[in-house]
């Protein structure tokens, strides 16, 4: 292999896992996301060319991916969470093998419940939720979401990327018969010491939770409630 598409989690550094930090501490080139730790860009060897994926195109990611596979390099190409999860990591992939070159995926532990986790939502809960939805938000002022299968959908939603369109997303999941007091929580900068969490109803979530930035998952059910509950100093707790 030369090429390893590698996880890096959700923020924490300490959430890589075992295999993804030996690749990293053994590389000779490091191609990395905005999103990855820089702890974890700082365990690279002092001579291994490291690269910011900064304001790079995907298509021009592919070609210095398969540029350094070319030289024979070991590069590691660390990804935020899971490569596979919203990290167009499939495309890397494709472009790697069409080029001939040998590549590999060490997945890692994505935000989709690593974040909700941490903040104290449990995203499935006995007797709750049983079932879990999971969608891009990033276009949702196109509207190319289902809204009308959103809101019919039962148990928890966790919406990626959303939070630039809280107010459209929210908007039209109640327009397509969302109950508008359903609780919902934006966790922003999950697992790292910058972690936000707030929680509000459905039709108020946009406005309470309008300073938190990117990255941050919205989360939308009544797992938000459950997770409320178990958190220390919350009314919900019985002695
Ligand atoms: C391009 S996607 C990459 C997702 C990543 N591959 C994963 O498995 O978590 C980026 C989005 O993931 C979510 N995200 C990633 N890390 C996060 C974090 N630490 N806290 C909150 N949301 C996060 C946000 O919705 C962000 O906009």
């Amino acid at each position: 292999v030369t090429v390893w598409l590698v996880g890096a989690g959700p923020g924490d550094p300490g959430l890589i896992t075992a295999k993804g930090l030996d690749l990293i501490r053994t590389c000779e080139a490091l191609v990395y996301d905005v999103l990855a730790a820089d702890e974890l860009v700082a365990e690279a060897p002092d001579d291994a060319l490291l690269i910011p994926r900064a304001k790079l195109k995907q298509a021009e990611i592919n070609a210095i991916l398969v540029e350094l596979g070319e030289q024979g390099l070991e590069v590691v190409r660390l990804k935020g969470g899971d490569p596979f999860v919203f990290g167009r990591g499939s495309e890397e992939i494709e472009a790697l093998r069409a080029a001939g070159i040998a590549c590999e995926v060490v997945p890692g532990v994505s935000s989709i419940s690593a974040v909700p986790g941490s903040a104290g939502i449990p995203i499935t809960h006995r007797g709750v939720s049983a079932q879990v939805t999971v969608v891009s938000g990033h276009s949702a002022d196109g509207g190319d979401l289902d809204y009308d299968h959103l809101a019919r959908t039962p148990g928890t939603l966790v919406v990626f990327m959303g939070v630039a369109h809280l107010n459209r997303i929210t908007s039209q999941l109640i327009a397509a018969g969302m109950a508008p007091t359903r609780p919902a929580a934006v966790v922003a900068r999950g697992t790292t010491v910058h972690e936000e969490r707030v929680d509000a109803t459905l039709d108020s979530i946009a406005q309470d939770a309008a300073d938190l930035r990117s990255p941050a998952l919205l989360i939308v059910g009544e797992v938000v409630a459950v997770g409320a509950a178990q958190r220390p100093g919350s009314s919900a707790i019985t002695a």
